[in-house]
């Protein structure tokens, strides 16, 4: 149980990493949190800086999510401790709370949708084919990330539990538990997205150009 311990700590600091904060700190000198939706995520980033920046904060994210759970599990291996088959479950948790609350921001963090993508890319890539799906034809129709976002989470839960047979069995209990929390979270993070849409106010996408010279 130490394992599980260190594994979602480790993954908890990676995720933690606020790299569209430091991006856009990098380039503007000021906090991303004070401008456009507030968020730390992709989408803000891409909205104030032009869409290769969101290109990047998304794959950056993404990737914060997807190395610890495929690597952290197999470096403890390794180092011949032993490892318990839910172990990636506990580092894309731990990554997903990393981004969401991260400690180098006073837990003021993202929504988590790049980050809890990658993590589950490497636990269940086929529900994530299927959340991008719908992610990509709420966004055709809406032009709204917030919502397609909260499509993707809820198409990616709808489909892993209509393909898990008995998802509450010993073998898949902590699984089932994770997709579940990662959906109500997802949902929960986008609690002022939703309050927008309702009020007619979410800004639609609109990446600005990037300055041509
Ligand atoms: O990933 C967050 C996205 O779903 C919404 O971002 O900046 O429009 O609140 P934002």
């Amino acid at each position: 149980s130490w394992t599980y311990v260190a594994t979602a700590l480790a993954a908890y600091l990676i995720g933690s990493i606020p790299f569209g904060y430091l991006i856009y700190y990098a380039l503007t000198k000021e906090d991303v949190r004070k401008v456009g939706s507030g968020n730390i995520g992709a989408t803000n980033v891409g909205r104030l800086l032009g869409f290769r920046f969101f290109v990047l904060v998304f794959a950056l994210d993404v990737l914060k999510g997807l190395l610890p759970t495929l690597l952290l599990p197999m470096m403890f291996a390794r180092l011949g401790w032993d490892v318990p088959t839910d172990l990636p479950v506990a580092a894309a948790l731990g990554a997903i709370l990393g981004h969401n609350f991260p400690v180098f921001l006073g837990f003021h963090g993202g929504k988590g949708v790049a980050t809890s993508l990658g993590a589950l890319l490497a636990l269940l890539p086929g529900c994530c084919g299927v959340a991008a799906v719908a992610f990509f034809a709420v966004f055709a129709v809406s032009r709204y990330v917030s919502l397609s976002s909260i499509a993707g989470g809820l198409a990616f839960g709808a489909s892993y539990f209509w393909w898990t047979s008995d998802p509450w069995a010993p073998s898949h209990r902590a699984l089932s538990a994770l997709v579940a929390a990662v959906v109500v979270l997802l949902i929960a993070r986008h609690r002022k997205n939703v309050g927008r849409l309702l009020a007619g106010t979410e800004n639609r996408v609109n990446f600005r150009r990037p300055k041509a010279d």
